[in-house]
């Protein structure tokens, strides 16, 4: 073979090299070219998806609100209807109770055995927690629908104080304790029937939670507020309980053993607690266990 065919040779395969080199290079970039486009097509895909989700979760959460908005006027339909109820309750419900309570004293004044007036009196004691527990819980619910809505004015204590005693006199007196308001002479800035509600709660407690001794209202003046204070000899509320006492329903657990002071339903404090923050009146207590209770009320003072 002459010379010259070999070195032909040497860079024919050279330039073979060099072409299938530059073959495995473009085929790798067009693989590249590939792989960016399947890259960018799963990517668009991807975005879709995404998209197509986020179109249904807006369609689900438009679907929602269109719900929410008729759960929300079914709501307050059902609240228009629930303080047309209480409204009606009131007065119907309390007023037939009323009647009872006036028919039973009639009858207690004809009867001419010994049996018959401790029946008659069982009647009345038995008419007298029915109105008690209808009074209780008329007003949780009307606290509850938002239809409390306190009318301010001028509210004499001593003719407030006076309607207490003959509502409670006959209490402390069944149970053998003293009942005291100490004279006063003062207007106070409230609402007349929210005051007196709040007050019969703390009354009726200190009653029902003292078994010696007695119970005294009395007011104190501090400034621009008139302090209202039931003090009882009663069994005392305990530290560890001293902000329990005012959620609903709870009942203090020295009260509930002993059977003797149980019956309230564990709402009186509550119903305090929002009548009092609706007429803006801060009421606090304090007490030591075993000595007795005395509740604060601060109103403000109003035109002597
Ligand atoms: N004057 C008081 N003396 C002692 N304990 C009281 C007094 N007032 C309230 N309590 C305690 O607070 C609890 C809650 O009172 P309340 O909300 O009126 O419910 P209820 O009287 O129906 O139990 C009572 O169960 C009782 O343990
Ligand atoms: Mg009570």
């Amino acid at each position: 073979m002459p010379l010259r065919d070999i070195d032909d040779v040497d860079r024919l395969k050279k330039i073979n090299a060099a072409l299938v080199s530059r073959v495995e290079r473009s085929m790798d970039q067009q693989g590249n070219a590939f792989s960016l486009f399947q890259t960018a097509i799963s990517l668009e895909n991807r975005v879709r998806n995404r998209t197509e989700e986020l179109h249904a979760t807006l369609r689900r959460l438009e679907q929602s609100n269109i719900e929410l908005s008729a759960a929300k006027e079914n709501a307050e339909l059902a609240n228009l209807s629930k303080t047309r109820f209480l409204a009606a309750a009131s007065h119907d419900v309390l007023q037939p109770l009323n009647a009872a309570h006036l028919s039973v004293s009639a009858l207690a004044e004809v009867q001419t055995s010994e049996e018959g007036r401790k029946l008659v009196r069982q009647v009345e004691r038995s008419l007298e927690t029915m109105e008690d527990l209808l009074r209780t819980l008329l007003d949780i619910s009307k606290l509850d629908a938002g239809v409390v809505q306190p009318e301010i004015g001028d509210v004499s204590l001593e003719t407030l104080f006076s309607s207490l005693r003959s509502d409670f006199h006959p209490e402390a007196e069944k149970k053998g304790l003293s009942l005291k308001f100490r004279p006063v002479n003062l207007v106070v800035r409230s609402d007349r029937t929210l005051l007196r509600r709040i007050l019969q709660n703390i009354l009726s407690n200190a009653l029902r939670y003292t078994r010696s001794g007695g119970v005294l209202v009395g007011t104190r003046h501090r400034g621009d507020t008139i302090r209202i204070d039931v003090a009882d000899t009663g069994c005392g509320i305990a530290e560890d309980q001293r902000e329990a006492v005012f959620e609903e329903f709870h009942r203090g657990t020295s009260t509930l053993a002993d059977g003797g002071l149980a019956g309230g339903l564990g709402l009186g404090l509550a119903i305090v607690r929002r009548m009092a923050a609706a007429l803006g009146h801060p009421v606090t207590f304090s007490s030591r266990v075993g000595r007795g209770t005395i509740f604060h009320i601060d109103v403000p003072i109003g035109m002597a």
